[in-house]
């Protein structure tokens, strides 16, 4: 079996996996990472951030760091650009993209018929961790929405995002699609490193990762079906179910997203995957990786990867405990899931799906 190598600025080129050729692969794919190389940037200065919206009105991919995971964005017009983030991604075309705006005045030009519950939620929340799902206007086109009436609309809160959407906006752009800068079914990037290591090799030259850090809450945004006359949270995040009920005087429906027919790959079964068998299930091996709050103990021969103190940190740490995981080869993640309440079941959704199907 092949596998293809996309060697960014020399074309691509295919590889037998078959053999003892695995070391002169890896070497090869170093040298192919060296040659190719998009640029990061860990000064986002206001040049750098100028520059970087300018490539994304020119067509270019720019991933960038929002306070839940790192995304990889485009602009939100451009059809081109969007397509070149479901290659590199390598999702499957039908699956919808998140808009990412600067402020909430922003909103009318993406969607229309807001009801006032979603006006209510945005004001409370963004810029923040939520993403709205809105019926869209005509600037939202199929190649956005997967061809639904609908348009995911978010407003992040992190200082470089913001300073790179209002730059975009004032160069003459309207919005920028991104989703996570991961590969399509794989765990969300949650600092530069793991963006160049995930999508290093699919990127090109002219395309940009603007370095902010650790992303401080870990896990994606809360995802709000805000198209019927009832809000239905799609995604649960750090915005809790408790916290939409508050704001908006409710109680949420406690259906379950499948029913819905909104489309949405984070929504299926299986998703935020390491290459580990994720089990959530009894207890871990010698040689298996462990992922549980700190008061739980590791046993002998077991490879701790994360010792949360709190959901919070837990939220934070998981990602990169899945790929610390796969870089030292570890076959099994045995994993201590938090309560299922607030940013828990935020948690326990991910984890959930990283193990679909996994249980041995
Ligand atoms: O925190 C986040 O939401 C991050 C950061 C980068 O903003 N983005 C993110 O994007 O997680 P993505 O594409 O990896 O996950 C967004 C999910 C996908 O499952 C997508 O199918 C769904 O949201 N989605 C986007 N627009 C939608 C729409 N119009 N209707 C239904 N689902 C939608
Ligand atoms: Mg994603």
């Amino acid at each position: 079996m092949g596998t293809k190598w996309k060697g960014k600025g020399i074309g691509s080129f295919k590889l037998g996996k078959t053999n003892k050729q695995t070391g002169a692969i890896t070497s090869l794919r170093l040298i192919v990472r060296q040659l190719a190389i998009m640029t990061t940037i860990s000064n986002c200065t206001a040049s750098a951030i100028k520059d970087a919206a300018s490539s994304l009105m020119a067509g270019n991919l720019v991933a960038f760091p929002t306070e839940t995971v790192y995304g990889l964005g485009a602009d939100a017009c451009n059809e081109k650009a969007v397509a070149r983030i479901y290659e590199v991604k390598g999702r499957p075309s039908a699956h919808p993209l998140i808009v990412h705006i600067s402020s909430i005045e922003q909103l009318d030009k993406w969607a229309k018929d807001i009801p006032e519950y979603a006006t209510k939620l945005a004001t409370s929340f963004w810029p923040g961790p939520m993403t709205l799902i809105l019926p869209r206007t005509d600037l939202a086109k199929d190649f956005i929405t997967g061809g639904q009436d609908n348009v995911g609309i978010r407003v992040p809160a992190h200082t470089i995002a913001l300073s790179l959407l209002r730059e975009f906006e004032s160069q003459g752009g309207y919005g920028l699609a991104a989703p996570s800068a991961n590969r399509f079914g794989k765990v969300s990037p949650t600092n530069s490193k793991d963006v160049e290591d995930e999508l290093g090799e699919y990127l090109s030259k002219e395309d940009k990762i603007l370095d902010g850090g650790f992303s401080k809450i870990g896990i994606e945004s809360t995802i709000i079906n805000c198209t019927e006359l009832r809000p239905m949270i799609l995604r649960p995040g750090q915005i809790t179910d408790e916290m939409v009920e508050t704001i908006l005087s409710i109680n949420l429906e406690k259906s379950n997203s499948t029913i819905s027919n909104i489309k949405s790959s984070g929504l299926l079964d299986a998703h935020y995957s390491p290459n580990a068998k994720v089990v959530l299930e009894g207890s871990p091996k010698p040689g298996d990786g462990l992922i549980a709050l700190a008061n739980f103990p590791t046993p002998v021969g077991v490879i701790r990867l994360a010792s949360p103190k709190n959901e919070k940190e837990y939220a934070q740490m998981l990602y990169g405990a899945f790929r610390k995981a796969d870089n030292k080869g570890i076959k099994v993640i045995r994993v201590v899931p938090p309560v299922a309440r607030g940013l828990g079941k935020a948690i326990v959704n991910r984890l959930t799906k990283a193990s679909y199907k996994q249980i041995s």
